[in-house]
């Protein structure tokens, strides 16, 4: 059994989570839930895209065995009051400016983990956070579960597929190319003597030259720690968010071990027929 969990607004990226479940397992679940306790208040909850039925069009015609689309009330009844929180991972990057995302994240995805008891979970490496959170989760609390990481599905500019993109007006779409044009001259101006900060500064000048671009984060961490690293020797995740408008996009690029950039697929234009696009030989670290 392959889980894939959405919250809907279905798009290639999740549809490559879906046909690599499919490719895995022989039966496969999809989630669509807009899971409220991942929103802080003033956040996008309410005007969340919900095209419920565009969505199960879209899964229908790729197989799926089922979709589980709750109503909030069958999630968290009255006096709901038990959370799942990973420490120190979900207070860093993200976790700073959503204080309490990470707590909602995994408290939704351990009641479907244990509502559908999959083998496998399938989740996108754009929210390369949450798949360290996922995992850590599972590792912590001995969930028998095999989280499975597939790579960033873009458009063919180069921009992560999301579902908040849809939010964005043209020039806050065409400035927002400045994210992953970025991230790919960063990840090849990585040599070994090349230092974070360098790197940084490259990305942050970049973007900082787009007038609608408001800067939230550009890190350089650890790929399993998360914390800050001081060189590429054991691998790295630049990661990044930044705000257009009201809208908060997220990217991010993993640099392997000696600096070898073993994601440059990260950067394939999307294409759910080609077999590439959801490659996912990026094994979670479990
Ligand atoms: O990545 C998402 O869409 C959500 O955070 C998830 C994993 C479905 C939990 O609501």
């Amino acid at each position: 059994m392959g889980l894939v969990p959405t919250m809907g607004a279905i798009h290639q990226g999740h549809l490559s989570l879906v046909e690599a479940s499919l490719k895995e397992c022989d039966r496969t679940a999809v989630t669509i839930f807009v899971n409220p306790t991942q929103f802080a208040p003033g956040e996008d909850l309410d005007s969340y895209p919900q095209p419920l039925e565009e969505d199960l069009n879209q899964l229908r015609a790729l197989g799926v065995n089922m979709v589980y689309s709750p109503f909030v009330r069958e999630v968290y009844p009255d006096a709901y009051s038990t959370y799942i929180t990973v420490e120190g991972l979900t207070t860093m990057l993200c976790g700073k400016s959503r204080p309490a995302h990470f707590r909602g994240v995994t408290t939704v995805v351990c009641k479907f983990f244990n509502t559908f008891r999959p083998d496998r979970a399938f989740f996108g490496l754009k929210d390369y956070q949450q798949t360290v959170v996922v995992r850590r989760m599972v590792r912590d609390l001995d969930m028998n579960i095999q989280i499975r990481c597939c790579p960033i599905v873009r458009e063919p500019d180069g921009l992560a597929m999301s579902s908040r993109n849809r939010y964005l007006s043209p020039e806050e779409r065409q400035q927002a190319l400045a994210l992953s044009e970025s991230l790919r001259i960063a990840e090849s101006m990585i040599t070994p003597d090349t230092s974070p900060e360098t790197i940084r500064d490259i990305i942050q000048n970049r973007i900082s030259s787009k007038p609608l671009a408001r800067i939230d984060y550009i890190e350089i961490r650890h790929p399993e720690t998360l914390e800050p690293v001081t060189d590429f020797d054991e691998g790295a995740v630049i990661a990044l968010a930044v705000i257009f408008g009201k809208t908060r996009l997220i990217d991010n690029c993993l640099i392997a071990p000696g600096s070898d950039p073993f994601l440059s697929k990260n950067f394939k234009p999307a294409s759910s027929s080609h077999p590439e696009s959801y490659d996912i030989e990026v094994d979670c670290m479990r």
